[in-house]
C-alpha cells in the first residue's frame, strides 16, 4: 500500500498534452459532449506547437492549381515509401477541411492580396506528382503558424468546457483487464497524487527529440507517452527515423524555418556555391529534409563547411526585399539576431542540421487508436487508449516528414480522434472502478525515485545519453557506429538503477522531474539506436552508409520495439499498401504511388 494519498477525478476522455494534437483533440472532444479533462505538465501555450514557425500543409490551390491527390502522392514519395497508405490519404484528404475549421475558429493567417489564407512553398510539396515545379501548399500566420494555432485552439477548448489541469505531471497509465481505465499524475506546484479514471485516454505528449545533444525541440520533449507506453508492455514503432532538419542555428539548435528557403533563401558552402543545384536540379534547397540535411553534411565532409572550423552551412536571405523579410519572416529575422548575432538583411545565417522530429512513436491506426500487434492480428487496437501528433505514429510520415506536414498530422489527426471517440466512448456509460493496485505500483516507481540514493546524477546521466545517441545514431549512420551506439546506450540506460536524486520534496521538484523526463526518454533512445542498427538498407532520414540503397523486398516493413529496461526486442508489422478509396471512387491512381527512385 503506498503512502501517497490521491484524489480521483472522473471523466469521459482525458488528453495527455496540449500541444496543437492535444488541443485540437480535446476541443473536438468536449464540442460532443465527452467530459474531457487535458493534463498538461506546461501551460497550454508554452506547449511545443509554439515554437512551429513555416506553416500547415493542405491543398488549398490558393495560389495556383494543386489538389489533395498531390499532397498525397508527395507524401508518400517524402515518406519514402514507408507511410501507411490510408492514412496518408486521409491526411490529405481531409487537410483543407481541417485548416478552413482553423480559420473559422479564429487563427489569424497571413493574407493574399484578395484576402485569402496565404500559402508558400515548402520542400518535397510539388504539382502534378512531382513532375511540376513546386507548389505554394503551406498556409502560414507569418513566421509564427505554430503560436497562433496553438492560442486559437485553446480559446476554443476553453469555449467548449474542456477542464484542463495544468502543471500535472502525467506518470503511468493504469491498464485493467487489457484496457487503459486512467493516468496517475503529480501536480508540481503543491506535490498532490491525482488519479483521472476515464473510458478514454489520449496520449498527445509530443516527441523525444532531447534524447539528442542537439535539438530544435524543446526542453519539455521528453517522450512521455511513449515512456508510459513502453512501461505498459506495448511497442513503439519506426523509431530508428529521426529528422534532421537542415536550418538550425549553428551552436544552438534554435530553429529557422524552411519557409525562409521557401520564400527564396538559399544555402551556401564556402566557396559560396548553391550546392543544393548540384545534388537536387530540379527542386534545389526545396528538396525534401533529409535530402538537404545529408547534403550539408556531405558538404561539410568534405571539407566545404564555412566558419572557422569548417563545419557548418550559410543561410542567405539578405538578397530579399526587407519587406518580405519584415512581413514574412520577422520571428526567425529576430531568432538570427539574438542566436548568431546576425542582421538577416546584411549576413548570412550560420545554420546546421539539427535534430527535429521523430517519425516513430506510439503505433495507432488513421483514428488515433493505439494499436497493440500481434503476428495474426497487425492491427489489433488496444482498448481505451489513442495517440496523436508526434508521439503517436499513424504512420503518415513514414521514414521522413516533409515539412508543414506535422501541423497538418496535428490537427488532422487530434480531429479524427475526437470523431472516432465520439462513436466509441459512450458518456452514459459508469466509468470502471479505479484499479488501486495499479496506481500503487505507479507511485512506488515514483516514490523510488524521489528516494534515489545511487552515484549518478540525473544531468549527467542525461548528458552521456544525448551526446551518444548524437554521435551513434546521426545524419549518416554504419554498422560500427550503431553498433558501438547500442552497446554504449546499453550501458547508460542500466545506469539508471544507480541514479542520485538530492531534492526528496514534493513541490517543484526539478529534479525528481527532470528524472522521471530522463526515464521517459531512456527507452525512446534505446528504441530508436536498436532499431536504427537492425535496419539493413537506407529509407529516408535512416542514412545508412553500409546498405546505401532502400530495399523494399525485405525492408517495407514497419519496425516495432518492446524496450523493458535496457532490453529492446524488435519485430515487424507490415505497411498498410490499400488507400481508403479507389481511383472510381475519387481516389488516387495507384500507379502514381507506386515506389521508385526517390530524387528531387
Ligand atoms: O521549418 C519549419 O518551419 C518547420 C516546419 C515543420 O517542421 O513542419
Amino acid at each position: 500500500m503506498t503512502a501517497y494519498p490521491y484524489e480521483v477525478h472522473e471523466y469521459d476522455v482525458v488528453v495527455v498534452g496540449a500541444g496543437g494534437a492535444g488541443l485540437r483533440a480535446t476541443l473536438g472532444m468536449a464540442e460532443q459532449g465527452l467530459r474531457t479533462a487535458c493534463v498538461t505538465k506546461v501551460f497550454p501555450t508554452r506547449s511545443h506547437t509554439v515554437a512551429a514557425q513555416g506553416g500547415i500543409a493542405a491543398s488549398l490551390g490558393n495560389m495556383g492549381p494543386d489538389s489533395w491527390q498531390w499532397h498525397m502522392y508527395d507524401t508518400v514519395k517524402g515518406s519514402d515509401w514507408l507511410g501507411d497508405t490510408d492514412a496518408m490519404e486521409y491526411l490529405a484528404r481531409e487537410a483543407p477541411k481541417a485548416v478552413y475549421e482553423l480559420e473559422h475558429y479564429g487563427v489569424p493567417f497571413s493574407r493574399t492580396e484578395e484576402g485569402k489564407i496565404y500559402q508558400r512553398p515548402f520542400g518535397g510539396h510539388t504539382t502534378e506528382f512531382g513532375e511540376g515545379p513546386p507548389v505554394q501548399r503551406t498556409c502560414a500566420a507569418a513566421d509564427r503558424t505554430g503560436h497562433a494555432i496553438l492560442h486559437t485552439l485553446y480559446g476554443q477548448s476553453l469555449k467548449n468546457n474542456a477542464e484542463f489541469f495544468i502543471e500535472y505531471f502525467a506518470l503511468d497509465l493504469i491498464v485493467t483487464d487489457g484496457r487503459c481505465t486512467g493516468i496517475v499524475a503529480w501536480k508540481l506546484d503543491d506535490g498532490t497524487i491525482h488519479v483521472f479514471n476515464a473510458k478514454m485516454v489520449v496520449l498527445a505528449t509530443g516527441g523525444y527529440g532531447r534524447a539528442y545533444f542537439s535539438a530544435t525541440s524543446a526542453h519539455t520533449c521528453t517522450g512521455d507517452g511513449g515512456g508510459m507506453v513502453a512501461r505498459a508492455g506495448l511497442p513503439l514503432q519506426d523509431m530508428e527515423f529521426v529528422q534532421f532538419h537542415p536550418t538550425g542555428i549553428y551552436g544552438s539548435g534554435c530553429l529557422i524555418t524552411e519557409g525562409a528557403r521557401g520564400e527564396g533563401g538559399y544555402l551556401t558552402n564556402s566557396e559560396g556555391e548553391r550546392f543544393m543545384e548540384r545534388y537536387a536540379p530540379t527542386y534545389k534547397d526545396l528538396a525534401s529534409r533529409d535530402v538537404v540535411s545529408r547534403c550539408m553534411t556531405i558538404e561539410i565532409r568534405e571539407g566545404r563547411g564555412v566558419g572557422a572550423e569548417g563545419d557548418h552551412i550559410h543561410l542567405h536571405l539578405n538578397h530579399l526585399p526587407p519587406e518580405t523579410l519584415h512581413e514574412r519572416l520577422p520571428g526567425i529575422s529576430e531568432s538570427a539576431k539574438i542566436f548568431a548575432g546576425v542582421d538577416v538583411t546584411k549576413e548570412p545565417i550560420p545554420v546546421l542540421p539539427t535534430v527535429h522530429y521523430n517519425m516513430g512513436g506510439i503505433p495507432t491506426n488513421y483514428w488515433g487508436e493505439v494499436l497493440n500487434p500481434t503476428k495474426d492480428s497487425p492491427d489489433a487496437v488496444f482498448p481505451g487508449l489513442m495517440a496523436v501528433g508526434e508521439a503517436g505514429c499513424a504512420s503518415v510520415h513514414g521514414a521522413n516528414r516533409l515539412g508543414s506536414n506535422s501541423l497538418i498530422d496535428l490537427v488532422v489527426f487530434g480531429r479524427a480522434a475526437a470523431i472516432r471517440a465520439g462513436e466509441v466512448v459512450d458518456p452514459k456509460e459508469r466509468n470502471q472502478p479505479v484499479n488501486r493496485a495499479e496506481v500503487d505500483q505507479a507511485l512506488s516507481r515514483f516514490d523510488g525515485f524521489r528516494n534515489a540514493k545511487g552515484a549518478v546524477p540525473t544531468a549527467e546521466l542525461r548528458l552521456e545519453m544525448q551526446k551518444t545517441m548524437q554521435a551513434d545514431a546521426a545524419v549518416f549512420r554504419t554498422d560500427k557506429t550503431l553498433a558501438e551506439g547500442v552497446g554504449k546506450m546499453q550501458k547508460v540506460a542500466a545506469k539508471m538503477d544507480d541514479l542520485a536524486v538530492t531534492d526528496r520534496s514534493l513541490v517543484w521538484n526539478s529534479d525528481l522531474m527532470e528524472t522521471l523526463e530522463l526515464a521517459n526518454l531512456m527507452p525512446n533512445a534505446l528504441a530508436t539506436i536498436v532499431a536504427a542498427e537492425a535496419r539493413k538498407e537506407s529509407r529516408g532520414a535512416h542514412a545508412h552508409e553500409d546498405y546505401p540503397k532502400r530495399d523494399d523486398a525485405t525492408w517495407r516493413v514497419h519496425s516495432l520495439a518492446h524496450v523493458d529496461g535496457a532490453r529492446v526486442t524488435l519485430s515487424t508489422r507490415p505497411v498498410h499498401l490499400d488507400p481508403l478509396t479507389t481511383e472510381k471512387e475519387g481516389g488516387i491512381d495507384l500507379k502514381k504511388i507506386a515506389p521508385k527512385a526517390r530524387v528531387y
